[in-house]
Formats: structure tokens, C-alpha cells, sequence
């Protein structure tokens, strides 16, 4: 990565955001957990490094922490809060532990100038998290900038190209961060600015062709804007080597199966094959009620559905699948693999049996950086913005035992909730909207009868990555409209009740 940026993850919850803010800038980055070792990380020889923030204190038990050899490789460093405090250590400084940290808005006063502050306005606004107190430092290190609360809010050595600040360059209540990380990586580390999408994708090709040679791929659609714009990029690359495969679970959204196997043969004429394990999948998920049980068995079905498929294709080799950064950020962070809320099946690879290697032409992108991509391959805007769908599909939106009877309860209900979202046009103030159906029954009355059926819950949320978010307040109007459609048009449902529920604590899915 001659020309890229290696972010080093000390478990901030804002790392994510500073290799975007850098790629922004159209430079490469990547996150790596801090301890990949100072080996790897001159064997990758980066144009510069940026420590991120944490929630240690350097002097913590257990404290993230990297030894004083890595100033040796003489890459330039920008540190930030944590990643500051951390430059401060191993350059010999002393750095006292402060009793607690604290967040929050402050006025950044420029004291000296300072290649990293270039056009910084004096007095503007940063995000500050006050960490330890550095109390001693050597002479070729200068402080130029404080706040009010921390003396030391920028601490530089131009000459060993060594910077650190205190607040948050990368967080949009730093109106200036953007320009201070471009200063770091064009004034400072004089990088060329060439990640662009157009680069992406003439270096995937050209990397695709060479891997992929005359073999074949077999490619697991689902429906969603990830795997369709890696079923194009395959097809730009390798062309009818690439066969793509949409499996109907009996679990998608109602008409979904038909309508894509439409869209993908005729608008975007790809000859995808769709395999209907519909049945295959049910009978598997009978009589489960556990959350994990279900989605485990989902994802042994995938394979043997893509197995299936398999066997009439013939001497496939390689899996393609859309698996994009986040998803592995999240499973080589430096909180390591944390604890399973969920099992997606997407991450982590291949099970040993099968003898095909996988591609994931994706990992290294964001969701917005996709939907850029799928614009250059000419998928039309509508799709591009489509809400994400999860794997399971259904299944974990069916509480209790999933049955066909049940399904087509949920597929109902939601088909009324999406068509009325649309009719409001609130599909793209949303990330993700749908219906769950609940394993309880409640007393109703209609006409003169009375009622005993099941109730559902509408989840619509807002989010920029699905890995926070927050109940969408919808206008009452709408909220009238779904609810009344629902209980007189969908047989078996009484009731339907709105979540309010934000991630965290919830999970956007209820299972
Ligand atoms: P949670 O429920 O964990 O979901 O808050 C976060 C986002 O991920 C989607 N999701 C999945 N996507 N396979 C997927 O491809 C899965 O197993 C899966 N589980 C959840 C979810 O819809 C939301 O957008």
C-alpha cells in the first residue's frame, strides 16, 4: 500500500469513521488492531499511520500499547486522543493518568503555527476528549494548540513528523477535521491523492482476471445492492465465468423471489439461475424457536442449496460472495471477536468441507463507497437504495416457530407496511422498515365477533450503518393507515404495535 494509510485500531468507536474520512479524501486506508506487530506493518511500507482513538487509559491495566521501535520506521504518525497520549509515551514523554475522561465541545486556540493546522481557523470548534495529562516533553516537540481544559490539545515534531491531537478530527462536530487530516496526509506525509472508483475497479478487474484465470465462480445473490453490484463487477471482469445464483429460502418478502429473478434476467440481463429451496428450508426450520438454532440451520441450508446448484453447473472453483468492511472490521477488531449477539454467515469464511475458495471482491468497501460503484456500473438509483434485507430473511422476524402459514402472515403484513411507505414517500428518510410477527395472541373484536389472533410489530429505524440506530419517528397518519390495512386485510392479525426501540440496547432484527 505504497500510497495508503494504515490506521492503527486501539478500540474507538470513531476508527471506522477516520478511514472514511480519509478515503473521502480519496486516499486508501485500512484498519488494522493495533498489535499486527511492527513487522507487518513495514512489510506493508504505508505512505503514513494514524493511531486511533480509545477508551484506555495509557496507564491502564491491560492498555492497548506498541513498542517505541515503531517511531524507528520514520513513517509519519498522526495521533488522535488516545493514539496522542499513546506518540507521547514512547517518544519519552511523561504522561500521568488523569481521573476520569470527559467528552465534549471545545474552542481550539492555535498558538503556534503549525503544518497541521494550516487554515485552521483559531478558536473554532473541535470535539475533545480529555485524556491523561502529558506533563513532560522533549525539546524538538512543540504544544500548538490548547483549549480552554487541555493544555495540550496539539503536540507536534515537525521535524520527526509526528503529530497528535487531543480531540477528534474525524467527527463532524469538528467542522475543520477534515482539512487538518488533509494537511496530515498531503502537506505532512505528501501523499498523492488516487483512490478513486474508477481506480477500484480497473485494479479489482485487472486482480479478478489474473486469480480467476479460465475457472468458474459461482456467485450467492441476495437480492440485496452488495451482491448485485459484485455480480456486475464479476461479469465486467470475467464475463459468463461468473454465474450468479439467487436461492429462493420461502423466507424473502412477498413476490421478492419473482421480482428479482424479472430485474436481474431482463433489466440488468444477467443469466442468473434461481434455485427454489423453499421447501428444503421450512421443513429444516421445523418446530425451532431459538434465535441462534435457526439462523445456524439457515446457514447449513445456504450451502447445501449452493451445493445443489453445484452439481448441475460443474467444476466451479471459486465462491463470490458481497461481503463489505464493516462487516470485517467487526470480526478482526481490536476488541477482538467479541462476543456473538448474532451469527451472521457472512463473515468468517467457508465451512473446511468445501473445496471452493472464496472471493470477496467488496471487503475492502464501505456501503456508501458500494452504492458509488453500482453507480458507475450503471445499476439504476431506485435499487441502489434499497433497504437491506437480512440472510435469514423471515425467519428472524417470525418470533417462535416459522411455518408456511406464518410466513405468509408476516409477508402480508409487511408487503402493506412497504407499500404504504413508499405511498407516504418515507423509503428513503429509512434504513431499514418491516414487520415482525409476534408468537402471542391478544383478544379483538370485529364486526360483533370477537377475536383471538396474533399481533404484529412495525420496526422502521434510522441509521447510516446499521451499527447504531434509532426508531424512526413516523407521522401518525401513516402509522393509521398500516395498522388499519393490516388487521382488516390480513387474516390471523389483530393488532399491531409500534417499536421504540434505539440500537443499542435493541438489535435493528428482533432475533
Ligand atoms: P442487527 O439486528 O444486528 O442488524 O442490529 C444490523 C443489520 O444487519 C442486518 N442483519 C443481517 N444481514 N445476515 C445479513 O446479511 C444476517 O444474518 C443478518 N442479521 C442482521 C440487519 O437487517 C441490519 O441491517
Amino acid at each position: 500500500m505504497k500510497n495508503g494509510v494504515l490506521i492503527l485500531d486501539f478500540g474507538s468507536q470513531y476508527t471506522q469513521l477516520i478511514a472514511r474520512r480519509v478515503r473521502e479524501l480519496h486516499v486508501y486506508s485500512e484498519i488494522v488492531p493495533f498489535h499486527i506487530g511492527i513487522d507487518e506493518i513495514s512489510r506493508r511500507s504505508p505512505a503514513a499511520l494514524i493511531f486511533s482513538g480509545g477508551p484506555a487509559s495509557v496507564y491502564a491495566d491491560k492498555a492497548p500499547r506498541i513498542g517505541k521501535e515503531i517511531l524507528d520506521l520514520q513513517i509519519p504518525i498522526l495521533g488522535i486522543c488516545y493514539g496522542l497520549q499513546l506518540l507521547a509515551l514512547i517518544s519519552g514523554m511523561k504522561v500521568q493518568a488523569a481521573a476520569e475522561r470527559e467528552y465534549g465541545l471545545a474552542n481550539l486556540q492555535v498558538i503556534q503555527p503549525s503544518p497541521l493546522l494550516k487554515d485552521f481557523p483559531d478558536g473554532c470548534q473541535v470535539w475533545m476528549s480529555h485524556g491523561d495529562k502529558i506533563t513532560d516533553f522533549p525539546k524538538d516537540f512543540q504544544i500548538t494548540g490548547r483549549t480552554a481544559n487541555s493544555e495540550i490539545a496539539v503536540l507536534e515534531s515537525v521535524e520527526r513528523r509526528i503529530y497528535g491531537v487531543q480531540f477528534h478530527p474525524e467527527v463532524v462536530h469538528t467542522p475543520y477535521g477534515k482539512e487538518l487530516l488533509a494537511n496530515f496526509l498531503f502537506g505532512i506525509a505528501r501523499i498523492t491523492a488516487d483512490w478513486s472508483m474508477e481506480n477500484f475497479i480497473q485494479s479489482t478487474k485487472r486482480n479478478l482476471q489474473s486469480r480467476i484465470g479460465s475457472e468458474k465462480v459461482m456467485l450467492g445473490l441476495s437480492g440485496g445492492v452488495d451482491s448485485t453490484v459484485l455480480a456486475l463487477l464479476l461479469r465486467e471482469a470475467i464475463g459468463e465465468q461468473s454465474i450468479p445464483v439467487l436461492i429462493d429460502t420461502g423466507l424473502l418478502r412477498k413476490n421478492e423471489f419473482r421480482d428479482l429473478m424479472e430485474m436481474f434476467r431482463t433489466k440488468l440481463k444477467l443469466p442468473v439461475i434461481g434455485e427454489d429451496a423453499g421447501k428444503l428450508f421450512l421443513a429444516s426450520l421445523r418446530g425451532v424457536r431459538s434465535p441462534e438454532q435457526k439462523r445456524k440451520i439457515i446457514g447449513h441450508i445456504f450451502i447445501e442449496a449452493f451445493q445443489e446448484v453445484e452439481k448441475r453447473i460443474g467444476g466451479v472453483r471459486f465462491f463470490a460472495q458481497g461481503t463489505l468492511y464493516p462487516d470485517v472490521i467487526e470480526s478482526v477488531s481490536v476488541k477482538g471477536p467479541s462476543a456473538t449477539i448474532k451469527s451472521h454467515h457472512n463473515v468468517g469464511g467457508l465451512p473446511k468441507f468445501l473445496k471452493w475458495e472464496l472471493i470477496e471482491p467488496l471487503r475492502e468497501l464501505f456501503k456508501d463507497e458500494v452504492r458509488e460503484l453500482g453507480k458507475q456500473l450503471r445499476l439504476d438509483e431506485g435499487f441502489l437504495h434499497r433497504h437491506p434485507f437480512p440472510g435469514p430473511g423471515l425467519a428472524v422476524r417470525i418470533l417462535g416457530p416459522v411455518n408456511a402459514a406464518r410466513v405468509r402472515k408476516l409477508q402480508e403484513a409487511d408487503h402493506i407496511l412497504i407499500e404504504e411507505i413508499r405511498r407516504f414517500g418515507l423509503y428513503d428518510c429509512i434504513w431499514q422498515a418491516f414487520a415482525v410477527l409476534l408468537p402471542v395472541r391478544s383478544v379483538g373484536v370485529m364486526g360483533d365477533e370477537r377475536t383471538y389472533e396474533n399481533a404484529v410489530v412495525l420496526r422502521l429505524v434510522e441509521s447510516h450503518d446499521g451499527m447504531t440506530a434509532d426508531w424512526f419517528p413516523a407521522p401518525v397518519e401513516f402509522l393509521k393507515t398500516v395498522s388499519s390495512r393490516i388487521v382488516n386485510e390480513v387474516k390471523g392479525i389483530n393488532r399491531v404495535t409500534y417499536d421504540l426501540t434505539s440500537k443499542p440496547p435493541g438489535t435493528i432484527e428482533w432475533e
